[in-house]
């Protein structure tokens, strides 16, 4: 792939590494990438971080079709520049894509490009403790028109951006409420995507459990209301007795690079690993009884969210007395020492 560079004329100011939040500052450059379908894709360039003008037509913004990435860059101790598993992201959003009948760009030319895009903007990369360069790379239908049909155009962009935190008050538990009125996703569905429509269509619960008090939602099956899928926008396991129970991807849960990290991390320490439906019945017994030991989220922005409390049609549980369980620290400990390069990459899993 050729890349052409247009640098920007300024450049911005970096903002202080100490209150960067989630998302809230972009750098200079963007990757822009465009597809039709007499030229398949073409014109890979860098360009200055700019608003995109579109038809208001632009079928995207009337049909959605549109699928995003998360992953991050990280400056080892050394000063070298990491990512984590990109090509997991890669093969990833070509499956999504598929889903949306949108185009689907070669993995190897998206780790080419975050790679590309990564090493102009390195200067981006913050150093202080818990940050890192999140990368958002995402694709939609850019033809103008308003009969429903796949699009005949697409553009794949890439944006970066120095992030602290996901929640601000860190790796802390926070407390669920279990929804069942509305889901997330259905199997046959697109909830094996990240589609942008996944995240919109999840927004009425989770504003729910907010005024109900809760910080997140904890997602039941689509067509039951039964089994546990997802927790707000990430995945979830639970530790019950010495077993850790996560839902198997079976089409309506989104296959998490952390999710398959911590798995293949746990598995290797010994621990007994269930990828299997899990009742919500099964899960308040065993938060009643106490065999419910920990449960977490796990997701790229926010690595783990530790679950403190569990509130299902009134009835609440607490976990762990509401406190981060040992499991839960030691797997952000050792995935985060990892992806910072403070511990060995005995995975293979750094690029
Ligand atoms: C993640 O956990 O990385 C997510 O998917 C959240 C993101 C949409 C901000």
């Amino acid at each position: 792939m050729e890349i052409k560079v247009e640098r920007a004329k300024t450049l911005k100011e970096k903002p202080d590494q100490s209150n960067l939040g989630f998302g809230k500052y972009f750098t200079d450059h963007m990757f822009v990438y465009d597809w039709d379908s007499e030229k398949g894709w073409h014109d890979a360039r860098i360009v200055p971080y700019a608003p995109i003008q579109m038809d208001p037509a632009t079928m995207v913004l009337h049909y959605a079709q549109e699928t995003f990435e998360g992953l991050k860059a990280y400056r080892d101790p050394e000063g070298n520049v990491q990512l984590f598993r990109p090509e997991m992201n890669a093969k990833r959003m070509r499956n999504s894509n598929k889903r949306l009948c949108m185009a689907e760009l070669p993995e190897e030319d998206f780790v080419e490009a975050v790679e590309t895009l990564v090493k102009y903007e390195q200067d981006w990369i913050p150093t202080a403790p818990e940050t890192s360069l999140y990368i958002r790379p995402f694709m939609f239908a850019t033809e103008p028109g308003v009969g429903v049909h796949p699009a005949n155009k697409y553009k794949f962009v890439i944006i970066l951006t120095p992030v602290g935190n996901y929640y601000p008050e860190g790796v802390a538990p926070v407390k669920i409420w279990i929804e069942d009125e509305f889901v997330r996703a259905v199997k046959g569905g697109t909830g094996f995507t990240k589609c942008g429509g996944n995240y919109a269509g999840s927004l009425a619960a989770q504003v729910k459990a907010e005024e109900h008090g809760y910080t997140q939602v904890l997602w039941l099956d689509g067509q039951e209301r039964k089994y546990v899928e997802e927790v707000g926008s990430m995945n979830i396991m639970f530790l019950i007795n010495d077993t850790v129970v996560t839902a198997p991807l079976e089409g309506s849960v989104l296959p998490g690079v952390t999710r398959d990290s911590m798995l293949t991390i746990l598995r290797d320490w010994g621990y007994k690993v269930e990828e299997r439906h899990l009742s919500v019945d099964e899960l308040m017994e065993a938060g009643r009884t106490g065999a419910l030991k920990e449960a977490w989220g796990t997701g790229t922005a926010a690595v783990i969210s530790p679950v403190g409390e569990l509130c299902y049609k009134g009835e609440e549980v607490l976990i762990n007395d509401f406190k981060t369980g040992e499991l839960t620290q030691k797997l952000y400990d050792t995935l985060t020492g990892i992806q910072w390069g403070k511990l060995p990459d005995k995975f293979n899993w750094i690029h």
